[in-house]
């Protein structure tokens, strides 16, 4: 009889029980008691429900382009960068998987090495370059990302204070908080579509646009920068009724599923970003399991927007969403 293909949640208990077999149980970032923006993100999309729409039927289109990138789905993988349980391919493996699946890879912290391995696989790649406090290695950073051939560069903005690792901070020597007139230098000089990442405010958001940027990804990183910030999905209407029309606005932290990423269109997101979910995916199956994770999502999105009636992804909006009525 022949295997049916695993589902989105299969994909990811897969995942999850080969890194356990592999001695992994917690990666990034690792668990505090604290139950902080992570869960308060999962519980507000929890709370956001689909209006259907099942006459009139559509055929759906998911394709779009972001930051130049011609894409067959709303998806792109976070920026990841190398932790201990990936071998030493497994970025561009990763990056195979996404770019086979008609989305896009975005990388962190990391060597050109890996950068050139991933843009080697054919994948569109765009490299976040941190808030280093040697500002020569921020410049170094951007032009060996342009001169490999990335489609965008930017910067994750809420490592300005280090990075969050459960309850304890690392890296604050090595990272620090940027001059805004710097800023402002690195984002002319990149010549380059330059995003911001890490942005949950409206005002951070509007001094990115005033610096030069062409993308946002509002972002809490995943519990990996400042506990108890706006959760993602919360701040990022306001962000978009602000900026949305001067710039493309990403969204990403806690998103697991098809139907997560249309509510998240809904309020105004260009495309959603997943960072867990693929090395869950990548260490269900390989590139194929993230391939197949894209595939799967795109899928679930696809099938939600036929029934909201949304043929594209331009005719999805804020329409399509009921909130859930507060209790009490
Ligand atoms: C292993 C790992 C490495 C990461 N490295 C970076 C990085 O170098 N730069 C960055 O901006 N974000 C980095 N992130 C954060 C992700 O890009 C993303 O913002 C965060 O994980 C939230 O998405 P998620 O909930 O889908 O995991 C990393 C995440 C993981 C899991």
């Amino acid at each position: 009889m022949k295997e049916e293909p695993l589902s989105i949640s299969q994909l990811y208990n897969k995942g999850k029980e080969t890194l356990e077999k592999q001695g992994v149980t917690k990666w990034f970032p690792p668990d505090s008691n604290i139950e902080g923006s992570a869960q308060a993100n999962r519980r507000y999309l929890d709370s956001l429900f689909f209006v259907p729409k099942f006459f009139d039927p559509v055929e759906v289109d998911t394709s779009c382009t972001i930051l130049g990138a011609k894409l067959k789905t709303p998806v792109f993988c976070s920026p990841l960068s190398k932790t201990d349980f990936l071998p030493d391919n497994g970025l561009a493996e990763i990056a195979r998987g996404v770019g086979n699946a008609g989305a896009l890879m975005m990388l962190g912290i990391g060597s050109s090495k890996e950068l050139q391995d991933a843009i080697d696989t054919g994948a569109p790649v765009v490299k976040m370059v941190k808030p280093y406090r040697k500002t020569e290695l921020i410049y170094e950073k951007v032009r060996d990302a342009k001169s490999r051939g990335c489609k965008a560069v930017g910067m994750d903005i809420d490592h300005f204070y280090g990075r969050l690792l459960g309850d304890r901070v690392d890296r604050t020597e090595v990272f620090g908080p940027q001059h805004t007139e710097e800023l402002r230098q690195v984002i002319a000089q990149a010549k380059l579509p330059f995003i911001i990442k890490g942005v949950l405010s409206v005002s951070d958001a509007e001094k990115a646009v005033e610096l030069g940027a062409s993308a946002i990804v509002v972002s809490n990183h995943g519990r990996g920068a400042i506990d108890f910030t706006v959760p993602s999905m919360i701040a990022l209407p306001g962000i978009v009724d602000s900026v949305g029309n001067k710039v493309t606005v990403l969204v990403d932290s806690g998103f697991k599923t098809g139907n997560d990423i249309l509510k998240a269109l809904a309020f105004g997101a260009k495309a959603v970003g997943f960072a867990n979910s693929m090395l869950l995916a990548f260490a269900a199956d390989g590139s194929a399991g993230v391939e197949h994770l894209i595939n799967l999502l795109t899928a679930e999105l696809q099938r939600t927007m036929a029934a909201t009636g949304c043929p594209n992804l331009s005719a999805v909006t804020g329409a399509i969403i009921s909130q859930a009525p507060t209790p009490g």
